[in-house]
């Protein structure tokens, strides 16, 4: 979850594969899923190497209606304690949420819950946090309309966001950057400007990676100087080592199929 500073990550959802994953919307990174026992295996392993770094996960079950509910990360926005129920950008995972939602009410006693209307569309995974700084992107998922009422909360709870435009090749903004530490934005030469994520506070940077790593670039940071980072992106994995950081590197071949990355696939909360 993009959403939460390394602080804030003690609790974390994440929801089972369901029978129908090899319907999941692919259109990025993959071209569908073709292995579900290997994408739940792929699953677990992601489960436990959060649970080793002490964070405690509940997993919900899956709905089978549902091809891509084990995206969780998309249906809810939770930001200091709040939680912002967006109307998912595609039709198809809209009934995802209503589990979500009340597992979080039911978990969060006296967090303030707001639904998004009408025409405003928003998926969680174009959201990304650096300290006290948001970005949204502006995607195929994401309207302008979606943009404001985010915009609305964060004003209220004294946060700054910034829009960033993306291309459309890519699905959301965390298919192309993450936050391994509060402190670093990991992106992709190729995607976006070099002036998209504007004036960063002083001690924190934007590390480019090359094109070809663009799905490394999504990656989750841990407490204690962990972070989750998918194998096989030799360039990601070599920045963070020689930040000091413990890469911790799960193969996710069966869940990228679906264009689902590493924060797609959890919500801390
Ligand atoms: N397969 C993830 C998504 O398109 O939302």
């Amino acid at each position: 979850m993009a959403t939460v500073r390394l602080d804030q990550k003690a609790r974390a959802l994440v929801r089972a594969i369901p029978d129908s994953y090899h319907s999941a919307l692919a259109n990025f990174f993959g071209s569908g899923p073709k292995d579900i026992d290997l994408a739940r295996y792929q699953h677990s392993e992601y489960k436990t190497a959060l649970e080793a770094a002490g964070i405690e996960v509940v997993m919900l079950e899956a709905d089978h209606n549902h091809p891509d509910c084990l995206f969780v990360e998309d249906q809810a926005v939770i930001i200091d304690g709040h939680v912002l129920l967006p109307v998912p950008g595609h039709p198809s995972r809209v009934k995802e949420q209503p589990p979500i939602a009340d597992f979080l009410v039911s978990q969060m006693g006296g967090a303030q819950i707001c639904r998004m209307s009408g025409d405003a569309r928003m998926d969680g995974g174009d959201i990304l946090r650096l300290g006290d700084i948001f970005f949204v992107g502006r995607s195929t998922r994401t309207n302008d309309l979606g943009i404001e009422e985010l915009r609305d909360l964060l004003s209220h709870l004294g946060h700054e966001l910034r829009v960033i435009d993306i291309p459309k090749h890519a699905l959301h903004l965390t298919s192309i950057a993450s936050t391994p530490t509060d402190s670093i934005i990991l992106a992709p030469e190729g995607y976006l400007p070099k002036d998209a994520f504007g004036e960063l506070p002083e001690g924190c940077e934007v590390i480019w990676m090359p094109e070809d790593e663009t799905y490394g670039c999504n990656t989750i940071g841990l407490p204690g100087g962990k972070v989750l980072i998918a194998k096989g992106y030799p360039t990601v994995n070599k920045t963070l080592s020689e930040l000091g950081l413990e890469t911790i590197a799960l193969d996710f071949s069966e869940i990228r199929a679906a264009d689902g990355s590493l924060t797609c696939c959890s919500l801390f909360y």
